[in-house]
């Protein structure tokens, strides 16, 4: 497409709009020579990702709060992944949420194309990380948001963003960075880590959004919502809109399906908390796949270091004092 002015040089198209047409043939852009590796643990009785209880993890009560310390220790050793209940986010607010960005992706074109991705920026609709015109896409629209520390935001894009969504986007970025403040605190714990440690390697912390709006498509195999990535940011905390499957981690060499927990995130760690745990905890190549009849949403609300931030492996805790949890 020709390049407009302040727009992004290529644009990429909608693929709601392309699921729409009823096409006998998915476009060849999409469509991924590999084949999409078969699932191999997808029965009932297959190994599910760990459960975290967040209302445990804050307990008075001593030896509730040690065992979750320990779950979630463990969790993110041999799984780098988690869903996390009780996690104390208004379910209200989960609501409005879910409703808010239906209408975000249901926005005529008009609308949408007001909050397109421009010229060399990654915030707003289209897709991430796409470099050239050759390149293979994901089956997937995307919005891309700075939501956290607020001073940082864009501020061509975010007053942009529709109300009532914009105000419980505003709310949710908040509540969300709790819940990954709180999950951070119990890791540190976990592995006798000063509290203080965690935080200086933080800063006040920025947080970004992207929202994925993945259309069903005919040809489930020969496409991919997104493409096997571990997060580049310390804690992910992700919202499963509705209740179709098509998040997969790789455990133990196989792609095992996250399935949809009623009131809950799914929690990962992300390449930065690999760095600053030593790799005790490790992030985690997943991907998301397509449904061949039905629409997937999810909200992936990334948490890490603030500008002032300080990364780096951290010293060698764990000779310093012993943790609190032993390590694998
Ligand atoms: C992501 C991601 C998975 C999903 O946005 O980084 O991995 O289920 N999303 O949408
Ligand atoms: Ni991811």
């Amino acid at each position: 497409m020709e390049a407009e002015e302040g727009n992004k040089v290529m644009r990429v198209p909608c693929v709601k709009d392309l699921a729409k047409e009823a096409l006998s043939r998915v476009p060849d852009r999409y469509i991924h020579a590999v084949d999409i590796d078969p699932i191999v643990c997808n029965s009932p009785s297959s190994p599910q990702i760990p459960v975290i209880d967040l209302s445990n993890l804050l307990s008075c009560d001593h030896h509730v709060k040690e065992a979750e310390v320990h779950k979630l220790h463990l969790a993110s050793q041999q799984w780098g992944f988690f869903q996390v209940i009780n996690h104390g986010v208004r379910e209200d607010l989960v609501e409005k949420m879910k409703k808010g960005v239906k209408e975000l992706f249901d926005l005529p074109m008009e609308e949408k194309n007001k909050l397109w991705q421009k010229a060399g920026e990654m915030e707003g609709f289209g897709q991430m990380f796409e470099v050239s015109e050759q390149q293979k896409l994901n089956w997937v629209d995307v919005f891309y948001v700075f939501t956290l520390p607020s001073h940082l935001r864009n501020t061509r894009l975010f007053p942009n963003i529709p109300l009532p969504f914009r105000e419980d986007l505003e709310e949710y970025s908040v509540e969300v960075r709790e819940v990954a403040r709180k999950i951070l605190g119990g890791m540190a714990e976990a592995l006798g880590m000063k509290k203080e440690e965690m935080k200086e390697s933080f800063g006040e912390g920025g947080q970004s959004m992207r929202i994925n709006y993945y259309p069903p498509c005919p040809q489930p195999q020969d496409v991919i919502g997104i493409n096997a990535h571990t997060d580049g940011t310390a804690l992910t905390v992700l919202l499963q809109v509705n209740d179709v499957v098509g998040l997969q981690i790789k455990h133990d060499g196989v792609w095992v399906p996250v399935l949809p927990l009623p009131h809950s995130f799914v929690v990962n760690i992300g390449d930065v908390l690999q760095i600053i745990t030593n790799g005790a905890y490790t992030s985690v190549e997943h991907r998301a796949i397509i449904n061949s009849k039905m629409e997937r949403i999810s909200i992936a609300t990334f948490y890490g270091p603030g500008r002032e931030g300080y990364i780096g492996r951290q010293r060698a805790f764990w000779a310093q004092k012993s943790p609190r949890c032993s390590r694998r």
